[in-house]
């Protein structure tokens, strides 16, 4: 079921999001949703958040996209984290150009570390650690920001935030058009 994503001024994406627990009802059923949602939106990650849902849940997935055919083959690549900690950075950094589902049309670069250690559970509760490197490591921090109730634009330099006001705005009053629904 693909559900509505929220956009750049609704207080959800604010909130610092809470931990759930294995009481959680349906969170497997959730999952399924969150991956429906960014895949029809052609995403490589979604927070809960963005859909609404104050708690520590994030996909993340990539799959080959196909010039010829302008379509999307198989996930290569899946990741499910519920109550995801960032444990380490890495020392290097690296800038990287940036979207988000819930700022639509605004895309830039933004500076962070090329490799993280990430703790978390999966949606059958066993518990992982990864050592993210490549996109993995750049969607990971990207996505718990969004639980820590951050965007991507807030780590934009005051000039550049200042040059985006006008289309920020716009889609905090709903403005802006995407293929993808919103709410
Ligand atoms: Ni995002």
């Amino acid at each position: 079921m693909i559900l509505p994503i929220i956009g750049y001024g609704h207080p959800t994406l604010r909130k610092v999001a809470k931990p759930i627990d294995k009481d959680y009802p349906d969170l497997k059923g959730l999952v399924r949703n969150m991956y429906d949602t960014m895949y029809n939106a052609d995403g490589v990650g979604l927070a809960a958040p963005q859909v609404d849902l104050p708690i520590r849940v994030v996909v993340i997935g990539f799959r080959p996209y196909d010039e010829k055919t302008d379509s999307y083959g198989e996930p290569t690549e899946e990741h499910t984290l519920v109550n995801p900690e960032i444990v380490e950075y890495g020392a290097e950094k690296d800038w990287f150009n940036e979207g988000c589902l819930s700022v639509p049309d605004i895309h830039e670069d933004v500076l962070r570390p090329t490799t993280v250690r990430v703790r978390y559970w999966d949606e059958d509760w066993q518990e992982h650690t990864d050592e993210a490197t490549g996109l993995y490591a750049r969607v990971v921090q990207h996505e718990v920001d969004h639980l820590d109730g951050k965007v991507f634009t807030d780590r934009l330099s005051n000039l550049r935030r200042t040059m985006l006001k006008r289309k920020l705005n716009d889609i905090a009053s709903k403005k802006i058009r995407t293929k993808y629904k919103m709410k």
